[in-house]
């Protein structure tokens, strides 16, 4: 049994990762500051796989006691979730961002090294695709940003690269995630932002349990086969056994590798509203609003590495994912 620490572990998709590890006997810690999440989250965990992952409820940006935690503690490898990652939100706050995702992953990274732990796998985005690369998206294409959100990102793989030519002892991987959708089959965990949401599904969700009116679709005149954006969607379960890959691939090799997280198959807006419609049984009002700044046509992954590397593919087609989505809001609803 490893040690794995979970940074971000009450959040969406560590919230997934916590119940792929745990359903494999590993021992767990989540390290949390509930910022965009609760403790909810840990009893939700423990009812689905009948064990609860230890808690550390500390801030990263708390040098001391992350430093703390790990003098404390023999931890066999970290998967780090935590992070704001809110495109928009880090637009008008980007201090806010630089500071929680910059500061808490040098604390974290310090604070691995001082005691021996130099096995990571980090939560990383296509967003550092950029706007200048043409799908599917191969990891081995220039990357860049277009917010301070997508900067951290690319920032901190840059740390990672250069943490690893530093120190050979070091084994990193770097996820790239593309659009993580849906919830757990239980309907006991899953993704609620807080307020209007910012992303396709959890505002399809919204409309189709009735709090929010209507979907703006965000530009149809896009080169697409329908006009409107083609993203690569990807169901969080299917994303959080990719860790579990990863983590193996990481305790058998050392350096750095991005890899990314996808299904390799593009999905239209309108595709997405039409498998909610037949995942909840309604039709969902929309309307066509103009594009959203930052927006690119198309996003779709070469899936074809973490195959490679990490036996991994995704399993989840978009009717599923979006079943689950629709399960998890009716639970939520059930239980008030
Ligand atoms: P989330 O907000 O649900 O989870 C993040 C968790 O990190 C939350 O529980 C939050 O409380 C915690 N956290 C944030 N800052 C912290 C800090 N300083 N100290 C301790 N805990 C802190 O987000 P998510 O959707 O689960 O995303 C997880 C990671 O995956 C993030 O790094 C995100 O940038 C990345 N990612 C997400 C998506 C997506 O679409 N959801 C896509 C690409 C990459
Ligand atoms: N869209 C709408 N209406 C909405 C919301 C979104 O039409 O109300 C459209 C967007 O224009 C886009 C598609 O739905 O074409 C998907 O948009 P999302 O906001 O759900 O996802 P993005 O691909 O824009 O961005 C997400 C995360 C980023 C991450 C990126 C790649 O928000 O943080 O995926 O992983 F970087």
């Amino acid at each position: 049994m490893a040690h794995i620490v979970v940074t971000g572990g009450a959040g969406f998709i560590g919230s997934h990762c916590c119940v792929e590890l745990l359903k494999k006997g590993e021992q767990v810690t989540v390290l949390d500051n509930f910022c965009n999440s609760s403790p909810e989250a840990l009893d939700a965990i423990e009812k689905i796989t009948g064990v609860r992952p230890a808690l550390a409820e500390l801030d990263l940006c708390d040098e001391e006691k992350v430093n703390a935690f790990f003098a404390a503690n023999t931890v066999d490898a970290v998967v780090h979730f935590a992070g704001l990652k809110a495109v928009g939100e880090s637009c008008r706050m980007p201090l806010a961002y630089y500071h929680n995702n910059l500061t808490g992953t040098l604390n974290l990274l310090r604070a691995m090294a001082a005691n021996g732990c130099k096995t990571i796998v980090f939560s990383s985005s296509a967003t550092v695709y950029g706007m200048h690369n043409n799908a599917p998206f191969t990891e081995d294409m220039p990357t860049s940003a277009t917010n301070p959100y997508g900067w951290t990102k690319q920032m901190i793989e840059q740390m990672l690269m250069d943490t690893v030519a530093a120190d050979a002892a070091w084994s990193v991987v770097a996820l790239r995630y593309f659009n993580p959708i849906g919830a757990h089959p239980s309907g006991l965990i899953g993704e609620n932002p807080n307020g209007i949401p910012n992303n396709l599904v959890p505002y399809v969700a919204r409309v189709a349990e009735g709090t929010l009116e209507r979907l703006s679709v965000y530009g149809d005149d896009y080169d697409t086969p329908d006009g409107t954006g083609v993203r690569d969607y990807i169901h969080v379960v299917d994303l959080a056994k990719g860790h579990l890959c990863a983590l193996d691939y990481a305790a058998a090799h050392k350096g750095f590798e991005a890899i990314n997280l996808g299904t390799g198959n593009g999905a239209s807006v309108m595709d997405v509203l039409h498998a909610y419609e037949q995942a909840c049984g309604k039709t969902l009002p929309y309307v066509i609003a103009p594009r959203r700044p930052g927006d690119i046509a198309t996003s779709f992954a070469a899936p074809q590495k973490a195959k490679e590397l990490l036996h991994w593919e995704a399993q989840s087609d978009l009717l599923t994912m979006c079943r689950d989505s629709w399960n998890y809001m009716c639970r939520r609803q059930q239980n008030g």
